[in-house]
């Protein structure tokens, strides 16, 4: 099988879908693998890297993928480049089928197989191609930096003898993969951590990590494969009140609360945040889905008052060596679940293939 990487080209995309210690494993079940020049340059991997790994290195995005039968990369391929694809090769990517709809119908328009990694079904079988679930283990981890690096405080508790510094208060809102995360991080750089989310289970996650829960009576909002739904009016009134309370004596706060496939929940008011600290910071990991706090510009920071709001985006390519190693071996899992006795194998019916699939065989899927 001919498997093609091609150079990120997005801004800020600093990811690549395969690492060498994945291309070398590839290349000893005898696949052919192209890999376009300095593909991996801001991921500590270089060209001299994947070459040791077996790999072809390709002068442009064309001539690495001439001859590909999968060209797995992390943002959806440019425009400019589709034309380069050859006619019914599988690309594997980020397709944000919302927001990429002319990349999808032109890769349709040449019988492509497109596999969308972000749907990756959040099941069992699938959790060493969870791409959602490694992506934001990253990202929660560095929330904490971006938001210590902001604060005109220390995380820990220190006692000197210039006197006794008080621990940060840190509330992580969204309990989730990268809510955990977070949590985590705070607590190993001493802050005094609270947390909160919608449903039960996370809860029980929070306090297993040494955190507060922040409580809330009868909010409970869990819906289907373990994921939140969305609370209803009174709930939601019931749970902004808790919020802006608490987050008034708060020093860094973090939200990550999303519903998947939709505008991610407001849970910090522009009431709320007039109420915090002066020197408070609040990182919106959700600012790419519309951001959990009113006032959110994704990728800037915004002052309000004396509370400032970062919006990062694409969080995970700020530690894109990391967040290319487990990416890299989810496409390496993908790669061969979608491999039968050494060939390509693509099955809309499985369910795995199936609900990554957006386009197959001239049909459009989404
Ligand atoms: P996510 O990124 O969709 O959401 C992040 C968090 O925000 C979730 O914990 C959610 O409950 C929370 N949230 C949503 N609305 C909220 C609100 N109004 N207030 C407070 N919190 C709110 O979720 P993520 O991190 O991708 O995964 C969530 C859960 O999905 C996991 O804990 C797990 O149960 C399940 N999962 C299953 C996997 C598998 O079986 N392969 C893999 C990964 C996750």
């Amino acid at each position: 099988m001919h498997i093609a990487v091609p150079r990120e080209t997005a801004p800020g995309e600093r990811r690549v879908a395969l690492l060498p210690a994945d291309v070398a494993k590839l290349a000893k079940l005898g696949h052919q693998i192209a890999v376009e020049t300095q593909a991996g340059s801001q991921s500590s991997s270089i060209d001299s890297d994947y070459a040791k790994a077996g790999a072809r290195i390709g002068a442009d995005f064309a001539d690495t993928v001439r001859d590909a039968q999968v060209i797995c990369a992390v943002q959806p391929p440019a425009l400019a480049d589709l034309a380069a694809i050859p006619t019914g090769a599988t690309v594997i990517a980020y397709l944000q089928p919302a927001t990429s709809r002319p990349s999808i119908d032109a890769l349709n328009a040449r019988r492509a197989s497109a596999l969308a990694l972000e749907l990756v079904p959040r099941i069992t079988r699938a959790q060493s191609m969870d791409v959602l679930s490694s992506q934001a283990t990253i990202s929660g981890y560095r929330s904490v930096l971006l938001g210590a690096e902001a604060l005109d405080r220390l995380m820990p508790m220190l006692s000197t003898a210039a006197g006794t510094l008080a621990p940060a208060k840190c509330f992580v809102l969204g309990a989730g993969v990268a809510g955990l995360q977070a949590i985590a991080t705070a607590r190993r750089l001493g802050a005094l951590v609270s947390g909160f989310d919608v449903r039960p289970a996370a809860r029980e996650q929070i306090l297993s990590l040494g955190a507060t829960v922040l409580k809330v009576e009868g909010i409970d909002a869990e819906g289907s494969g373990g994921y939140a739904r969305e609370q209803d009016a009174e709930q939601a009134a019931r749970t902004q009140a808790a919020i802006r309370a608490h987050v008034a004596t708060m020093d860094l706060v973090i939200t990550t609360a999303a519903i998947p496939g939709k505008r991610a929940p407001v849970l910090l008011t522009a009431e709320s945040i007039a109420g915090m600290k002066e020197g408070a910071v609040i990182v919106d990991l959700a600012a790419e889905t519309g951001g959990n706090c009113e006032g959110t510009r994704a990728g800037e920071t915004v002052r309000v008052g004396g509370v400032r709001i970062l919006g990062p985006t694409n969080v995970p390519s700020q530690a894109a060596a990391h967040a290319s190693q487990l990416l890299s071996k989810n496409v390496l899992t993908l790669l061969q679940h979608l491999t039968k006795e050494s060939a390509l194998h693509i099955d809309p019916a499985d369910e795995i293939t199936g609900a990554m699939l957006v386009c197959h065989q001239g049909e459009l899927r989404v």
